[in-house]
Order: C-alpha cells, then structure tokens, then sequence
C-alpha cells in the first residue's frame, strides 16, 4: 500500500490525542508531515501546550505549527468533557518542545502548493485553519486529495440535539469547507457513537506500557462524562478519521449532499443533509461513515496502542 502523506489539524483534546498516537503506531499507512493546531477544545495555547507535552511525553519527532486562535466570526468556546486544561486527566510535564515558528495557514499552504501529489488532511478540530485556507489560497483544493473530517451528524448532535462540538464552534469555517467541492469522509457522531469504547474495556489499558498508561489515564478522566450520565461507553471521536484511513473495510458509509447551517440556536453548525428523495447525484458531497464493526474498531485501538508500547521496553 501506498503511504498516506497526512497533515493532522486538531485542538487535543482527549481523543485528538487517541488519533495521534493510532497514526504514529502505522508508519507503513501514514507519513505525517506536520501538525497544525487550533482552539476548540481549548484556548489555542493550551491545545498546543497539550500535544506537545504528549508528543515529549512518548518521545515522537512531529513539527507543529499553531494556527488561530479564534473562530471565523465567533468567539472561542471550550468544550465540555476536556477539563480545564482541554487534556485533564493524566500529569504531563509541560512541553520541552515548542511550536514551530511559521503559522499553520502558511505552513499548510506552502506544503500544498510545493507538492506534485495531492495530501490528505485530517480534520478534528473545528475547521478554522481549513476553512481560511480554501478561502484564502483555493488554488490549493486540486492538491488535496480528501479531508477526513470527525465532525457533524445526520440524526443528532452533542452540543445541542442536532449540532456537533467541531462544526458549531466554527461554523462558518465549516460552510466553506463543506462547500468548497474537495472530497470529504466524515466521521460524524453516529459512527463514533458506534465505535464507543466500553468503560470495562479502556481499563484494561492500565499498566500495559507507556502509550496504554496514556490513553487509560485520559480515559479515566474524559469517560467522567458519560458515567455521570448513567452511560457505561464513550465515544473516541477523532480515532475514527484515522482508523478509516488505515482499513475503510471495518465501516459503512453513505454518500450525502450536505450543506452548513450557521445560525440558531438549536442548530447552529448542523450538518444539513438533503434527503429528499429527488437530490442529484451530482449534488451529493460528502462521504459519510454511518456504521463500523465496533470491535475491530476496539481492537484496531488495542493493537496500535501494542505496537507503541513495545518502543518503550
Ligand atoms: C469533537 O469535539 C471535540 O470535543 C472532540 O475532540 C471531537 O473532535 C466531538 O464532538
Ligand atoms: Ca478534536
């Protein structure tokens, strides 16, 4: 198989955090060239302090570059279930390493345009940096080949019924993005809650080595959510763009024609899928992963966070 080139957009995040390490663990998938950050599940300073404290923590070699700091035309929002450091849980040492001095805006351009293949881009975070970039430079679109977006939801939402953190936190950059006519795969909210892991399962993690120790610990802390809410699994959302990435054949997907609400209050940033049932072929933009095999996502998680921690015996 041919490598993925990836850039890896995220604001970790808990589960931005699961990605990363699910990526690194498959070097013979992925060749990841940078990681750009932005806010979302925190302040943009503290997403970028969170993955280079983890990124120290196991030892990794990625350059990350920050992006902004604010949504198009919203204010920031931190988002529930994080912690007040957007990666509460596990005590990591604050970061050694710092971020690049480029922006991520100009670091994703100047990768793009350079290249005579077209990059894939993983999207887990709002869509801020991507969105400015189709807007700002789309002669880029013809360089990427998809984005894999963990965002949105055809039947519910989280932040409020019908809209996903991601999207509502910027859903303007969303519009862009989703309208800008590039090849989209979303993992929206019905396929994470599909590949939720089981509150009995992520303790199983405890002690196994350095990366399992990292994920059990943020699991600890991230599952408080959904425990407190009586539900015995959580979702690790953002996995999934990367699992998707490493073996399509575990998931279902549908296509769809989606477009971006971005006012109300109930459904600012919803993911507005057009299933009239005359909608035309031509109109139907996005791939959207509905369904997975739940414990080959599991053991997927399992066997990379395996992988990892033989590095560190
Ligand atoms: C998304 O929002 C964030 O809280 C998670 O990291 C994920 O990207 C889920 O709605
Ligand atoms: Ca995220």
């Amino acid at each position: 198989m041919k490598k993925v080139d990836i850039i890896f957009d995220c604001d970790p995040g808990h589960d931005d955090v699961v990605a990363l390490l699910a990526a690194v663990a498959h070097p013979e998938v992925f060749n990841i060239l940078g990681i750009t950050t932005v806010a979302g599940n925190n302040t943009l300073d503290n997403v970028t302090n969170n993955i280079l404290s983890v990124i120290d923590h196991l030892e990794f070699d990625i350059p990350v570059y920050k992006g902004y700091a604010t949504p198009m035309r919203r204010d920031p929002s931190p988002a529930a279930g994080h912690g007040k450091t957007g990666l509460d849980g596990p005590v990591l040492k604050p970061p050694s390493s710092k971020p690049q001095d480029k922006h991520a805006l100009d670091f994703l351009y100047e990768t793009l345009i350079s290249r005579d293949e077209p990059l894939t881009i993983v999207a887990i975070g709002p869509l801020t940096n991507i969105g400015v970039l189709l807007m700002t430079y789309p002669e880029v679109k013809e360089k990427i080949e998809k984005i894999c977006i963990m965002g949105g939801g055809i039947y519910t939402g989280n932040v409020t019924q019908k809209s996903e953190f991601n999207l509502w936190h910027d859903p303007e950059g969303a519009k862009i993005v989703f309208r800008s006519g590039v090849p989209i795969v979303m993992s929206g909210l019905e396929v994470c809650h599909a590949g939720g892991i089981l509150h009995t399962e992520y303790v199983k993690l405890e002690g196994r080595g350095r990366a399992s120790q990292l994920v059990f610990e943020l699991y600890d802390f991230f599952s408080g959510n959904m425990k407190s809410k009586g539900i015995d699994w959580s979702p690790i959302y953002d996995l999934t763009t990367i699992l998707q990435i490493i073996d399509p054949s575990i998931f279902k997907s549908e296509m769809f024609s989606i477009d971006i609400e971005t006012e109300g209050d109930l459904c600012r940033g919803m993911t507005v899928a057009d299933q009239r049932p005359f909608v035309k072929k031509e109109s139907l933009n996005v791939e959207v992963l509905m369904d997975v095999d739940r414990e080959a996502y599991i053991g997927m998680l399992f066997d990379a966070l395996d992988i990892l921690d033989k590095r560190y015996q």
